[in-house]
This record gives structure tokens, sequence and C-alpha cells, in this order.
């Protein structure tokens, strides 16, 4: 079984008559990815199905809003990723990643700590014709890294540490989020906010899809 199959297997085991399809980005049409269809099952999920979505999140089967503007952001301003090693915090699908390396960074790295989430970040990056290297451990990754990505990591409280974190490990970060009604961090400054979209389009509310870009000072 291909390394797609596995990823097909386990989209449909979690959610049944669910599919990867390829999708061109709405907000960033230079990356095409494999996410869930955009026909997905929405009537009532069962309880059963419902509950394996809470066991196994399909956060690698959509392109999340933040990361479609990140994404977009950095196709923009290659001067923010060319020649440098970057390093994509909580990868998903591998949309920030692979806008990297579209934009001419040396090195990828893509850290994810979800399997499944590193192994499509692996096949996307293959649709768009680039490499990048899988990290499931930031902690034992070594050598320098000159810039930090992490497209909406925020939605959990628990990783708001890495906020801290990063500036440590790394020369800049820059952090897309739209989770966080307030980001006041002395570290950060907002450079860019726009409007954007999960893929599939999940129908959040508009309070989620007002895209903040922070880039470290
Ligand atoms: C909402 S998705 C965003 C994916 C992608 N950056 C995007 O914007 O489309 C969040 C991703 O971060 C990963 N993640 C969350 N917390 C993490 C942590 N502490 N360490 C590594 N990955 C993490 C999740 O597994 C998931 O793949």
């Amino acid at each position: 079984m291909t390394a797609l199959q596995n990823l097909q297997r386990q989209l449909a085991y979690i959610i049944p008559g669910a599919r990867l399809e390829e999708t061109v980005l709405p907000g960033c049409p230079e990356i095409c990815l494999h996410l869930l269809n955009a026909d997905y099952p929405q009537e009532a999920l069962a309880a059963s199905t419902v509950q394996r979505v809470m066991d196994n999140p399909l956060y690698w089967a959509f392109c999340w809003a933040s990361g479609q503007v990140l994404a977009a952001h950095l196709l923009r301003h290659p001067e923010r990723v060319a020649d440098r090693r970057v390093l994509d915090f909580g990868c998903g699908s591998g949309v920030v990643s692979i806008a990297a390396a579209l934009a001419g960074a040396r090195e990828v790295i893509a850290c994810d700590n979800d399997a499944f989430a590193l192994a499509m970040t692996e096949r996307n990056a293959a649709l768009n014709g680039v490499q990048v290297q899988l990290a499931p451990d930031f902690d034992a990754l070594a050598g320098p890294v000159e810039l930090i990505t992490a497209a909406d990591v925020l939605y959990d409280r628990e990783n708001l540490p890495w906020l801290e974190r990063f500036p440590r490990r790394a020369d800049a970060v820059l952090v897309a989020d739209s989770r966080l009604k307030s980001f006041d961090h002395p570290a950060y400054s907002e450079i860019a906010r726009q409007v954007s979209v999960t893929v599939p389009d999940l129908d959040e509310s508009s309070e989620f899809r007002e895209v903040r870009v922070y880039l470290s000072h």
C-alpha cells in the first residue's frame, strides 16, 4: 500500500465516505494539496464517527486559514525564507513548509507530533515538486535554524509557551493565527492581516477567518 493510500484509508476509517482529493488553494493558487474532499459527509455524524474524529483529529486533511495566509505571505515575500533553514512547527498538511520551499528556502524541516501530518506533508511536498525534511520531535533537531514558522497552532492553549521558546531557537519567527482574541506578546509585532478560510470550508465564524501574521523582533 502506498503512503497516500494509507492516508486515504485512515481518513475513510475516521469519516466513512470521506476521501482525499487534489485541491488548488483558492488563496494561494501556486500550491495544490491532497485534502479532505470539499463535499465531505456533512450530515449529522453517527456518535461513533464523532468519537473517532475526537480521538484522531484530522488536522492534516485541512489547509487551515492561517496556513493559507502564511503560505501566500511567504510566496509574496520570498526574502523572508530565501537561503534560510526553515522549521515549520505544526505542519499539518504541509502548506507552509511547501510555500517556504517554493519561495527558495535552503532547507525546510516540517515538524509535527502527529505521524499522519508528517506523512501528508511528505506526499503534498511531492505533489508540488519540492523536498522537505520531516521532524517528529522539535527538541531532537540539531543545528541552527534561521526561521521558525507556525500557523494555527495556538488553538491549543497548551502551545502558548512555544511563543517564548521559538525566538530562543531561531533568528526569526513568523506566527499566523486567528484563534486568539488578543495576542499581545512583547516578542512579536503584527505585520499583516487578511481574511481567509479553511480548505475545505468548515463554515467557521468570521472571527476565525481573520488571520493575523506576527513577526518576532
Ligand atoms: C490546525 S493544524 C495547522 C496545520 C497547518 N500549519 C495549517 O495552518 O494548515 C495544527 C497542527 O499542529 C500540530 N501540533 C499541535 N500542537 C503541536 C505540538 N505541541 N507539537 C507539534 N505539533 C503540534 C497538530 O498535530 C496539527 O497538525
